[in-house]
């Protein structure tokens, strides 16, 4: 049997599209090595982010095409994986490849938590990852983080994150006590904000998760006019009321000219802890829907369950990946490569901003 050439494997590579880059891995630089040995191939394949959502399809495409090369018994891959940074050009925390803001129309429908399973999923993938709480008003990200007695140290004139579980943390929590009330006058939100940016020391970050209180005041100003960002998540919950704070919410990010990663919808429905059965109480889809409308990309449904709350009242970030069932811990995995997803989508494709026709 005749020997396949490199050239043979990389023309077969051609051939595999990333599904969302919708650009072969040639062209897209993610072919990283070729080795052959007899009828077995060995492939490094880079991926844009460890949370790949088309990995899987990738893996099936690649195994597809080069099975139809004559002398092509097995393919092995090693996978890597490079985050890419955003290409808008930013001076600031030059070692932060992402900034990714999660906010919403309204208080309550679960920003905190998205905002830390998204940065503890990432991390779980094997990225490296940060977690800033711009909720100056009610910091919940060290109770949730489980570090809500840690304080954070000082290096020359730089603040350190509190690391837990291999996510730099930083919020105002660490620096008032937690049941006092926290009244801010608009600069001084504005300076908390900007000293968060400037003076902690993030390090090398592929992604910074920024977890914002609630509606459109001035947090989500302030940050998006002192860097840029690789885009917002915004968390809606299924009632069909909510749809316009939700709204209210994307109109602000375009405003703001921040791009619009997706829209997620928490508290979808129920899984009843005892039969595994759904209950949907608020209107499961309703967000899904208003996405489609809106050409917004939808980044998932994550169901409403016990494991999720006292996971974030235990502050034990990894619960909706590890314990309960099955399904939620796949919806919350879908949710968190959906958002990988997206995020590589903004900064290889590049595509215009979102112009949103609500009507
Ligand atoms: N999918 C879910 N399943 C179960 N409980 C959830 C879920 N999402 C959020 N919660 C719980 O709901 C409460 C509110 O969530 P969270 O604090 O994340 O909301 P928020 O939007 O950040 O609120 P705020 O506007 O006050 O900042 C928390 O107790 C949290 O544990
Ligand atoms: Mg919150």
């Amino acid at each position: 049997m005749s020997q396949p050439t490199p050239a043979d494997i990389t023309n077969a590579l051609r051939r595999v599209i990333d599904p969302e880059l919708h650009k072969d891995l040639v062209t897209l630089n993610m072919v990283k090595s070729v080795a052959i040995e007899g009828g077995r191939v060995q492939l490094g394949i880079e991926l844009t982010t460890p949370a790949c959502p088309m990995k899987d399809t990738i893996q099936k495409d690649i195994d597809r095409e080069l099975k139809r090369i004559d002398g092509v018994r097995e393919v092995a891959i090693d996978w890597t994986a490079q985050v890419r940074a955003t290409a808008k050009p930013r001076t600031q925390l030059p070692g932060v490849k992402n900034i990714v803001a999660v906010g919403a129309g309204k208080g309550g429908v679960g920003k905190s938590t998205i905002s830390v399973m998204l940065a503890a999923g990432l991390s779980k993938a094997g990225a490296k990852v940060g977690l800033m709480d711009a909720d100056v008003y009610g910091p919940s990200i060290p109770k949730m983080m489980g570090v809500e007695d840690e304080k954070p140290g000082v290096q020359g004139e730089k603040i350190l994150p509190i690391v837990s579980n291999g996510i730099g943390i930083m919020s105002i929590g660490f620096m008032v006590e937690s049941e006092r009330a926290i009244i801010w006058r608009g600069p001084m939100v504005h300076g908390v904000v900007k000293q968060f940016l400037d003076q902690v020391e993030w390090g090398e970050l592929d992604y910074l998760i920024v977890d914002l209180p609630p509606g459109t005041g001035d947090v989500p100003l302030t940050l998006s006019q002192s860097i840029p960002l690789t885009g917002a998540v915004v968390v809606c919950t299924p009632q069909e009321v909510a749809q316009l704070d939700a709204i209210r919410a994307l109109r602000m990010y375009q405003q703001l000219n921040v791009d619009i990663l997706g829209m997620v919808e928490n508290m979808s429905y129920f899984i009843a802890p005892d039969t595994g059965k759904e209950y949907d109480i608020f209107g499961r889809g309703t967000i899904e829907k208003t996405a489609a409308r809106l050409k917004v990309p939808f980044l998932g449904s994550i169901p409403l369950n016990t494991v999720i709350r006292i996971g974030g009242d235990a502050g034990k970030p990894f619960s909706a990946f590890d314990k309960g069932d099955k399904a939620t811990q796949t919806a919350v995995d879908q949710f968190v490569k959906n958002t990988a997803g997206q995020i590589s989508i903004r900064n290889i494709l590049r595509p215009a901003p979102l112009e949103l026709k609500i009507t």
